[in-house]
């Protein structure tokens, strides 16, 4: 079952559902380098909070190793997938995933010295750790149990503090550990940012011709939607389909319903994408530019996982092989599509 969005069909003719081509969303922004012709009246809004004009000055304060990732088809992969896919790999990097795009763009304005907490299974935290040091920032990481020995290590060795919770959902020991300190909490889903420093991938994919469908593995929404938010504006007739474990369909769910939903994840197995319940900013910007979400199994994602390793040389997570394997199991249109392997940090000592 894999209900379309019934907020977006992605219908090109409805401005309601299409975010501003033709310049910037954030008109107070004297700075603001519109990209195409501004219109005299702006339009009556964009659907979404994300901006266009923010997504490319992203690219100035991200670093290096984040950007211009590879992206190319491999032809053994396409054979056993059945078509052409573009794969886009964002593991060659010090976090081993793409979250540095975002969180580069979130903390950019942070004063060095304050301190920041967030929630995050670990890949998140790697970014905010990694990042945050080089501005100076004291990082707190709360992580819900059992963690990724190695999510962990590394979230240390970039200098934060990682305190361990008990249950899937870490998020409410952040938000109150923020308030007691006064310190900045980050909550991945939320902040615009995090979405439009991951949109730079779809400026990059682009780069690769023109897709029938983009397939991005989805937690709290922020990847996809920033891709999102510039493929509507640049290739309108792409379809952008998320993937959501079947074991934690937290996003699907929240679509079917037009309101978050609380899951109570079966497995962490794709710890990366295992989310409990929707942040509502997402979720209005998911339903208002993604077309579908579809679910995988954890035999698809093991799958996956071996065609990664097999034919990309990328020891990928469960999540960051959830493009894949829901291409692999025939659950996304098109004869050509595009895909990101997302995360490279599985578990040495878990399922993942
Ligand atoms: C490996 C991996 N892939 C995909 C995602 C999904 O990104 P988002 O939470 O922005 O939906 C995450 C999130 O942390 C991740 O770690």
């Amino acid at each position: 079952m894999q209900p379309a969005n019934p907020a977006n069909p992605a219908n090109p003719a409805n401005p309601a559902n299409r975010t501003d081509p033709t310049g910037p969303t954030d008109p107070t922004d004297p700075t603001d380098p519109a990209p195409g012709p501004r219109l005299a009246e702006p339009p009556a809004g964009p659907a979404t909070d994300l901006s266009l004009s923010r997504i490319a000055r992203a690219r100035s304060v991200i670093p290096a190793c984040f950007l211009d990732t590879p992206q190319y088809e491999d032809e053994l992969l396409n054979t056993a997938l059945g078509r052409r896919v573009t794969v886009k790999l964002e593991t060659g990097n010090p976090i081993r995933s793409f979250k540095g795009r975002g969180v580069a763009l979130a903390l950019a304005d942070l004063p060095a010295g304050s301190t920041v907490v967030c929630a995050s299974s670990g890949n998140f935290g790697q970014a905010v750790a990694y990042l945050g040091r080089d501005l100076g920032l004291t990082v707190v990481v709360y992580a819900p149990a059992p963690l990724n020995p190695s999510k962990c290590a590394r979230m240390v060795a970039f200098g934060a503090e990682v305190i361990e919770v008990a249950g899937p959902d870490a998020h409410p020991a952040a938000a109150a550990a923020a308030a007691a300190s006064g310190a900045a909490l980050l909550v991945d889903g939320v902040p615009p940012a995090i979405a439009e420093g991951a949109g730079t991938i779809a400026e990059e994919l682009a780069r690769a011709g023109r897709f029938d469908a983009v397939v991005v593995p989805v937690g709290d929404g922020s990847l996809i939607t920033g891709v999102a938010a510039w493929l509507r504006a640049h290739a309108p007739d792409t379809r952008i389909v998320g993937v959501n474990p079947a074991a934690a369909p937290t996003m699907f769910r929240a679509l079917a319903a037009g309101e978050p939903v609380t899951t109570t994840p079966a497995s962490a197995f794709a710890e990366g994408i295992t989310v409990t319940r929707a942040r509502p900013e997402s979720l209005a910007r998911v339903r208002a530019l993604v077309d579908e979400i579809v679910l995988v199994t954890e035999a698809e994602l093991r799958s996956a996982m071996g065609l990664v390793a097999r034919h990309l040389s990328v020891l990928a997570e469960p999540a960051g092989a959830a493009g894949i394997a829901a291409i692999a199991a025939g659950k996304v249109a098109g004869d050509r599509l595009a895909t990101l392997v997302t995360g490279a940090n599985p578990n040495p000592g878990g399922p993942g």
